[in-house]
């Protein structure tokens, strides 16, 4: 484990930080010297976060559909903390099913959550984050490899992950081409064996069974794990990074670099 501190002096914002990869973050952070507020609708294991978290953090209930809600969550941070310089829009849901099958309402809050969600949190990162002297934000947007390919049985949730990837860039050379250090980056990870995927152990005998299934996927042979996530947000979160903007980070196990060739050895 590298020296703690990669992000010392830092406040940074996580929502979804109540479970998996926002959790993780929250940990990661947390142990590289950032001030963490932990932002989630679920306030039992959001608070269950900070009590896992190295050092001082705090809870704030969050519905990132909400733009009075962020706006409120935002200034309190400010208040509370004197500066924001990192926001990890971490929050998401998923479903899946035949395309066709897809209702209007399932598909208009996938959208309001994974992507509207995370435009709100840009949207007031960037306005809170432009007040500082000098201003040095990151914007670390979780979106997918779903968000870069389609997947057969995923629509909605994918049409949401590709609308994140190009939010990221376009906030990106929106703050780079007014001069302003607020970098924004997408991370795009394969399958993570978190809590989000609970729903799609009933398919399996259990959950060692869907694991390997979904290992056959990814050609480094192993799902990823929240930590392997959180490791990529802190790396973007600081200062190791301060040239990256508007970047496609893929954390897939080669999942999408392309066709395998398993068939030559057919
Ligand atoms: N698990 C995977 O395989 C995987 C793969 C690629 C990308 N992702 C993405 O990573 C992110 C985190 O996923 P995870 O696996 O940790 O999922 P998770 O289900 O473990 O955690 C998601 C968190 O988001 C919170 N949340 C949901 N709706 C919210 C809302 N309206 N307002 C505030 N918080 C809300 C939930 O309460 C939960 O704490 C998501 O954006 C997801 O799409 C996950």
């Amino acid at each position: 484990m590298p020296e703690a501190g990669r992000v010392r002096n830092k406040v940074a914002l996580v929502t979804g930080g109540a479970s998996g990869i926002g959790r993780a973050t929250c940990i990661r952070l947390a142990q590289e010297g950032a001030t963490v507020v932990v932002a989630d609708l679920n306030q039992e294991q959001g608070k269950k976060t900070v009590s896992m978290m190295a050092a001082g953090g705090s809870f704030i209930e969050l519905d990132v559909t909400s733009e009075t809600r962020w706006q409120e969550l935002i200034a309190q941070v400010i208040t509370e903390f004197g500066q924001l310089n990192v926001l990890v829009n971490c929050a998401g849901i998923g479903i899946s099913g035949v395309f066709e099958e897809t209702r209007l309402q399932d598909w208009q809050r996938i959208m309001d959550v994974n992507l509207t969600g995370l435009f709100l949190g840009c949207k007031h990162a960037v306005l809170a984050m432009q007040q500082a002297e000098p201003i040095n934000g990151s914007i670390i947007n979780i979106s997918s490899i779903a968000g870069v390919v389609g997947g057969g049985d995923i629509a909605a949730y994918s049409a949401s992950k590709g609308g994140v990837t190009t939010l990221t860039k376009s906030v990106a050379l929106s703050c780079a081409e007014r001069g302003m250090n607020i970098r924004c980056n997408s991370i795009h990870p394969t399958y993570v064996d978190s809590e989000m995927l609970d729903p799609i152990v009933e398919f399996y005998p259990d959950r060692d069974a869907m694991r390997a299934a979904m290992s056959e996927n990814i050609p480094m042979g192993r799902m990823a794990t929240p930590e392997d996530i959180a490791n990529s947000v802190l790396f973007l979160a600081s200062e190791e990074s301060s040239i990256m903007t508007g970047a496609t980070m893929m954390v897939d196990g080669g999942t999408t670099a392309g066709v395998t060739s398993k068939h030559s050895s057919d």
